[in-house]
């Protein structure tokens, strides 16, 4: 496994003096950062986070690869019901692994496709059904709370779905992941008998992709659980090394953390070159909002604090977002995600055209234009004093992707230490839930109907 992490356009000798980092900066960095770990290992020893834990979980892993023998060649699709933690990893595993849709090979039971109901949009849900087979799908509830309104609601229908055209057979369709003590689906799931796989409570959703979150729809689509788990074991070893140069995770925070505040860059736009890593920028996207986007720190004094992540994708967005990035506020820091070797290259033929436009290209490799591309674009924006970062896989394969998953963990786990917040709680959600709870008529929740009716007394 390789994955490295080049901070080089992120230093003033390439971005320029007002945007860039100096090196003594990031030499006293370096105690900020030892901080960090101590302070992060300290909560991981007590057992405050499990997300560090969760490649080694042996018996989770074997119980997964288990059920996922047992129903080989019975699906052709499996209905991911989540949102959010519950459902971006699984998109993100997907998408890197069996390649992007809709260019995914044709779906059969012995490589089942992947739908992932991740909202309530009626015309998404019941489209989605309509395309899908009862009598050949798996639905998978995923929900850590167990409670989540759109979750809840979209599995209430998918049951329906498949009670309405198996009857008692149903339950035989059906999977649930969610927390082990708690939550009425795991009382649903125990009174229907439907198998059941838990995450543990220190595992928050952003954080679970490793645990039977992500790792169950990725093993029941044919993806090697156990190679991905064994990259983010490899991964864990290096973000616990006290050597920075080793620390790929620490050193990725720290200069992450001082492009950001040190030089004012309230936006991260992170730029896959590489459609199989869409859908990990959409997941990096959650991670990095939730984790780090807070109004207090530790202290309890308000700090307002946060980076706002865009997911950029290479080549397609230079012709959609790199004007603004190269010439509009420069308050953006740029992370490139790369892969260096492709499975197959895309050669363009060589049989020229006659034509200037085309003929420089024949007989070269997409493979190469994309990398030239990537790589322009990284000189462009540091001519122009715009710092960027870039991150590079070796190839794209379960080991890697697993430990990508934990490098960019660990990175957002030191980021929220550097910056003295708790990078695990999401208490900026709650408010809306409630208001939604409240409008759908849910118990105990009628003061919030009265709270929104307040709101909208206001607007007149
Ligand atoms: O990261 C998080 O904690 C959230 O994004 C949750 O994953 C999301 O709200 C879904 O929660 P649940 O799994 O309880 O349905």
């Amino acid at each position: 496994m390789n994955i490295a992490f080049d901070s080089r356009n992120l230093m003033a000798t390439v971005a320029g003096r007002e945007h860039g980092l100096q090196a003594t900066e990031l030499r006293a960095g370096t105690q900020l950062a030892k901080k960090s770990l101590k302070g992060f290992h300290a909560s991981w020893s007590k057992g405050l986070y499990g997300f560090p834990g969760l490649p080694t979980q042996t018996a989770t892993i074997k119980e997964i690869r288990k059920y996922a023998k047992l129903t080989a060649g019975k699906f052709d699709t499996i209905c991911v019901v989540g949102i959010g933690g519950s459902a971006l990893g699984a998109w993100a595993v997907d998408c890197a692994m069996r390649g992007p849709h809709p260019v995914q090979p044709a779906f059969t039971t012995n490589n089942p496709r992947l739908v992932i109901l991740d909202n309530v949009d009626p015309s998404f849900v019941m489209g989605a059904l309509k395309s899908m087979n009862p009598k050949r799908t798996l639905v998978v509830p995923i929900a850590k709370s167990g409670a989540t309104a759109e979750t809840v609601a979209a599995l209430l229908i998918a049951r329906g779905w498949l009670e309405a055209s198996l009857g008692k057979r149903a339950g035989e369709h059906i999977a649930v992941v969610t927390s082990e003590g708690r939550g009425d689906l795991k009382l649903l799931a125990s009174q229907n008998r439907y198998p059941t796989f838990h995450l543990p409570d220190n595992v928050g959703g952003r954080f679970s992709v490793l645990s039977a979150v992500g790792l169950l729809p990725a093993a029941l689509t044919g993806v090697d659980i156990e190679r991905m788990c064994k990259g983010a074991a490899q991964m864990t070893n290096r973000a616990w090394s006290e050597d920075l140069a080793k620390n790929t995770p620490l050193s990725a925070a720290l200069a992450h953390y001082l492009i950001w505040t040190k030089r004012s860059k309230p936006i991260q736009v992170a730029f896959p070159y590489s459609n199989r890593l869409w859908g990990m920028a959409f997941w990096f996207r959650q991670l990095w909002a939730e984790s780090l986007g807070k109004r207090t720190d530790r202290s309890g004094a308000v700090v307002q604090t946060g980076q706002t992540p865009i997911a950029a994708l290479g080549t397609t967005d230079q012709h959609s977002q790199v004007q603004l990035y190269m010439e509009g506020p420069n308050d953006k820091v740029f992370s490139f995600w790369t892969v260096k070797n492709q499975p197959d290259p895309g050669r363009i033929p060589s049989k020229k055209t006659g034509f200037e436009a085309m003929d420089y290209l024949c007989g070269q490799t997409l493979e190469k234009l994309l990398d030239a591309e990537r790589r322009s674009t990284e000189a462009a924006l540091s001519e122009n004093s715009r710092p960027n970062c870039t991150y590079t896989l070796d190839r794209i394969d379960a080991e890697h992707i697993g430990a990508l998953f934990q490098l960019l963990e660990f990175q957002t786990a030191f980021a929220g230490e550097m910056l003295n917040i708790n990078a695990f709680d999401q208490e900026g959600v709650e408010l809306g839930k409630k208001f939604t709870f409240g409008l759908m008529g849910r118990k105990g929740f009628s003061d919030y109907k009265k709270r929104f009716a307040s709101y909208q007394s206001k607007r007149g």
